[in-house]
């Protein structure tokens, strides 16, 4: 597979290396990435991006590393990426919200993943809620949001974002028939800092409308992208599984289910799927 360089993302760096000046070097942004740390290996990007936002870094700053050892997922999941191959970072916030409006954070940056993917694949990525990126009906993103609460509202908050790009993950069994990558599903390499670099402009873009107060802009977008709305789902939230179609999906996070066996239940985290997948 060949690299392939589209549009005006076009980066001169073709060895495709995340090195932090390469990354500051091609980035148009003001908050996002005006400091950038790289790492060939840590334990977790979110894990050095706490430990940053303890030390006072600034809002904006991104930990980027070619290999995790603890990588990892919502649930206390691991996420599995070989070093080199795909992307593993985490930016930091400092936002003026609720923290229970932390889900904000997560939606603007799932926007921001499938918006890359637009301009540098030709591939149709969706928004699996409440926190992965889909293409085929596979994961090819997954986000972790991470908060220090401080009074109601948020001291600081950590978005890590694995994306699976040139990752040939067919021999892993544990990811087989449930995960992807682009160069999988595009048939050909992509450039790791021009999708980085999609991404982080297209995050400071939607920071920006979140802090300008469209929230219900960015919630438009985030429901026409979103691959279970309207469809029939079976979430797991804890030991309770509900069944039912998933009708709405509020800024906050929540899902609106109309349980099967009737009435509403809004649902504020959990694991979905399309009953179709399972039964089919
Ligand atoms: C999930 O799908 O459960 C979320 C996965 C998030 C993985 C990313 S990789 C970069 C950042 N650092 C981590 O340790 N996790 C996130």
């Amino acid at each position: 597979m060949t690299v392939r360089p589209r549009g005006c993302h076009r980066v001169s760096d073709t060895s495709d290396s995340l090195r932090a000046e390469t990354v500051r070097g091609v980035l148009q942004t003001e908050i996002i990435g005006r400091q950038v740390y790289v790492y060939d290996r840590l334990d977790s990007t979110n894990l050095e991006a706490k430990r940053l936002s303890e030390g006072g870094a600034r809002e904006g700053t991104v930990v980027i590393a070619e290999e995790q050892t603890e990588g990892r997922g919502r649930l206390n999941r691991r996420w599995l990426s070989p070093a080199g191959e795909n992307l593993l970072f985490s930016v930091i916030f400092r936002p003026d919200l609720k923290a229970a409006q932390a889900f904000r954070l997560t939606m603007i940056s799932s926007l921001a993943v499938v918006s890359a993917i637009q301009g540098e694949t030709d591939l149709s990525p969706l928004i699996k809620w409440p926190n992965d990126v889909y293409i085929g009906g596979k994961k090819v993103c997954g986000i972790l949001t991470e908060l220090s609460p401080r009074d109601e509202g948020i001291g600081f908050a950590v978005v890590g974002i694995g994306i699976n790009v040139n990752f040939d993950l067919t021999p892993i069994s544990e990811l087989k028939g449930t995960a992807t990558s682009l160069a999988l599903e595009g048939g050909v390499r992509v450039s790791r800092v021009a999708l980085l670099k999609g991404v982080l402009e297209a995050l400071e873009a939607n920071y920006r409308a979140l802090k300008n107060g469209r929230v219900d802009m960015l919630r438009n977008l985030w429901t026409g992208l979103l691959l279970l709305k309207g469809k029939v789902v079976r979430v797991t939230t804890g030991s309770e599984v509900h069944v039912g179609t998933a009708e709405d999906f509020e800024a906050d996070g929540c899902m609106v289910l109309a349980c099967q066996g009737g009435g509403r239940k809004r649902i504020t985290s959990g694991d979905a799927s399309l009953v179709s997948w399972q039964e089919g």
